[in-house]
């Protein structure tokens, strides 16, 4: 099935994601301003509210390691910041295991009364062995947390949508259970997160979104490929976002130095423990394909390959790139930055105007 698509007036989304963990999203002894407080959080998502962003994604930690030595829950944090901001919809990162599908249920029906439905989860399947271990977690091979995840998906779909839910699984089970409230129509948007064949036919067959490590066009349009054919023969249809560290700058020679500093200050020890973690974690997948898989040192110093989508440089430039994508079938891509606020500012003011641009003048010359 091909992805490149006849374009609609669709436009691509954006996302940022949420400093809720402290440390800043690359492995660098670089400045990197941001802060994992809710002051700051709040001020960036009202930041990236008027900047035009959809999405604001918040990460879920239990423990340290590689950085991340302060982290705040993903639900209660997310709850904070629907309360600060009026448009944007925010993500709460959900781990099956801590999270029971009971739980998140109600914790997100409730959300989504409170915020009148700007609520969406993020199921992600887990990569973090020492996490798992320092909280008392059975940590389960790569593909049985995805059985466990689709099962987690299922049950909190059945909560959200029928009266006396019963179901039986190899991990959940529940007895003509029936949730009140049940959130608002249309229901939560649930994402998932991870690049490997488990993680795609999970995605095919009960995510509404796909979420992947950054990557070049063609790797990601390989991924759409099949999630599209899978989520087909399944009759669904499946949303993908992309991960990406944005070094926008009115220079390309300031941005490509930008990167150069990040990768030269980069903390070795850290990232080589980071990308033995992650490698780790991704062997078990058994194709060996998943996120992660092809880091090169460069590549980890971000923790989600983000350098790879390659959205560094002049505004133009990444605006064009960024139609590449939607040209192979992305629908949002997911942001992170050096210095948050005043990057989320510059995005907002020189990116995002040309991306429009551009995706006016295809939608014309399509017509
Ligand atoms: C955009 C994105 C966000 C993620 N957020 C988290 C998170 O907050 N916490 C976490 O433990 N894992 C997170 N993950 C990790 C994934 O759930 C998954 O464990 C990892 O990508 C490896 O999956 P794979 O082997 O299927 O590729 C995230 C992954 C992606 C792509």
């Amino acid at each position: 099935m091909s992805t490149s698509r006849i374009p609609t007036g669709e436009h691509i989304k954006f996302a940022y994601w949420v400093p809720n963990v402290s440390g800043g999203l690359v492995i660098s002894k670089i400045e990197q301003r941001t802060h994992w407080d809710i002051d700051y959080n709040r001020r960036l998502a009202q930041t990236a509210e008027k900047a035009g962003f959809d999405y604001a994604l918040s990460q879920i930690r239990f423990t340290a390691g590689y950085g991340a030595e302060y982290q705040h829950e993903s639900v209660s944090f997310t709850h904070a910041l629907l309360a600060s901001t009026e448009r944007l919809k925010v993500i709460a990162a959900i781990l099956p295991g801590p999270w029971t599908p009971a739980l998140l249920a109600k914790q997100v029906a409730t959300i989504n009364h409170l915020t009148h439905g700007r609520i969406a989860v993020n199921i992600v399947s887990g990569w973090f062995r020492g996490e798992f271990n320092a909280i008392g977690e059975h940590w389960l091979d790569h593909d049985e947390r995805y059985r466990r995840s689709e099962e987690f998906i299922r049950a909190i779909r059945g909560i959200w949508s029928q009266d006396n839910f019963s179901f039986s699984g190899d991990f959940y089970r529940f007895n003509d259970y029936t949730l009140r409230p049940k959130p608002l129509d249309p229901q939560p948007e649930i994402f998932q997160g991870g690049s490997s064949r488990a993680a795609r036919d999970m995605a095919a067959r009960v995510s509404d979104w796909y979420f992947t490590n950054g990557n070049t066009p063609e790797g990601i349009k390989a991924q759409i490929d099949d999630i599209r054919a899978k989520a087909e023969a399944e009759g669904r249809t499946v949303k993908i976002g992309v991960n990406a560290f944005v070094i926008a700058r009115d220079t390309e020679e300031e941005a490509r130095q930008v990167l150069a500093e990040i990768v030269e200050q980069a903390d070795p020890e850290a990232v080589n423990a980071f990308g033995h973690e992650v490698k780790q974690a991704g062997k078990a997948s058994p194709e060996g394909e998943g996120n992660w898989a092809k880091s090169t040192f460069e590549d980890l110093v971000q923790y989600n390959d983000g350098f790879r989508t390659n959205l560094i440089g002049t505004p133009q430039q990444i605006a064009e790139r960024i139609l590449a994508l939607k040209d192979v079938g992305v629908d949002l891509v997911l942001t992170g930055y050096l210095h948050f606020i005043e990057e989320v500012e510059y995005f907002g003011q020189k990116v995002l105007p040309l991306v429009r641009e551009l995706e006016e003048r295809r939608l014309r010359k399509a017509a």
